[in-house]
């Protein structure tokens, strides 16, 4: 049997960093109140990384496949498949996946983008794990990018302090023993409305609204409930039970959604990987970039079993669960 295992972690925030207190005084010279406190109490976040003007997806995510391709002990020529997860796309085509594959000076083999917002990086992976497997591929690049700020409305308090700028890669590689134990993958497009940015670009504009929009508590309330049924069914599908796991990493939007699937699956806190606090919620590059952070810190090591879970637009939502 042919498997998957990650053989290397990477990650890239701007150097940009916006404390909440920055926040609150660009958003006053609009007349729009917010304040440390609130963010902080409802939402765990303290500090997010803006991209400079010009530096696109394609840009952060160069920066932290070099860095996974360096802990893989991997070239460019080694990869022969970049999967990129975004929402916030350099182009509307070519994929940032193509991009990012020139930019690295990857010789060959497919390129393409996976859309699935905040889940995005967990589609990626299983996607990238299923080509792998069927011998499609042999190592690739599966990369969460997102420029957020450029499709923030900063007149909209109850959105615009939430989010921030990054990626976070992966090398997945063909393996004789499993790394990758099981994963699962779920949608409901009755959601569409609840979190999105509805604009597109058509004749030459921009038509309908290109800022993001969400219901805040409508997602709070769905994200508790989708995340702990995809945790319960990757444990059961790898016949593996709460205990056994080393590592939540979920998707970091909220600390208390994250505390929230930790309590549910009885899980300690200490087991939760936390970034939320200084990354903002980074959509599709949240989970590599905590899970680099974790690596890169010596919580998460070789043989740990892992959880990733994502929530986001769409409704989608999924998990993985691997030994690293
Ligand atoms: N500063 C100050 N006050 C604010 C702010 C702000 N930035 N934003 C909203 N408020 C006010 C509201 O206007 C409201 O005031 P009112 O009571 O006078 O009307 C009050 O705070 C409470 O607002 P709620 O929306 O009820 O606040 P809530 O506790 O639900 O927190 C939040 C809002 C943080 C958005 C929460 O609902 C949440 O985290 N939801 C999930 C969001 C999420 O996880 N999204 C991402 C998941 S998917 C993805 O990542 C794409």
């Amino acid at each position: 049997t042919r498997y998957t295992r990650i053989a290397g972690t990477g990650s890239h925030l701007p150097p940009l960093r916006l404390s909440n207190q920055d926040l609150v005084d660009r958003l006053a010279a609009d007349g729009i109140e917010t304040s440390d406190d609130w963010i902080v109490e409802r939402t765990g976040i303290r500090f997010r990384h803006f991209a400079a003007d010009g530096v696109n997806a394609s840009d952060l995510a160069v920066h932290a496949a070099r860095h996974a391709m360096e802990a893989a002990g991997c070239t460019p020529a080694d990869i022969d498949l970049i999967v990129v997860a975004t929402s916030t796309p350099d182009m509307v085509f070519p994929s940032t996946a193509c991009i990012v594959q020139r930019k690295l000076g990857v010789p060959g083999g497919a390129a393409f983008d996976v859309q699935a917002v905040c889940s995005g990086f967990v589609y990626g992976l299983t996607v990238a794990d299923a080509l792998i497997r069927t011998g499609t591929a042999r190592r690739a690049l599966v990369i969460g990018a997102e420029v957020f700020s450029r499709i923030l409305d900063f007149k909209d308090r109850t959105t615009c302090v939430l989010f921030g700028d990054g990626a976070g890669a992966v090398v997945l590689e063909a393996s004789d023993t499993p790394g990758l134990l099981a994963s699962t993958l779920d949608a409901d497009g009755r959601q569409v409305e609840i979190l999105c940015t509805p604009g597109t670009v058509a004749g030459g504009q921009v038509l309908g609204q290109p800022l993001l929009r969400m219901d805040g508590q409508a997602v709070f309330k769905l994200a508790v409930g989708v995340l702990e049924d995809a945790a319960r069914k990757v444990l059961a599908q790898a016949g593996r039970t709460p205990e056994d796991i080393d590592w939540l990493i979920p998707h970091q939007a909220n600390i208390r959604i994250m505390q929230m699937t930790a309590r549910k699956m009885r899980l300690p806190v200490e087991k939760l990987v936390a970034t939320v606090d200084r990354h903002g919620n980074t959509s599709a590059a949240s989970v590599p970039l905590a899970l680099d952070e974790a690596v890169r810190s010596g919580q998460v090591r070789r043989g740990d079993t892992v959880l990733l879970e994502g929530v986001g637009g769409g409704f989608t939502w999924g998990a993985v669960l691997l030994d690293f």
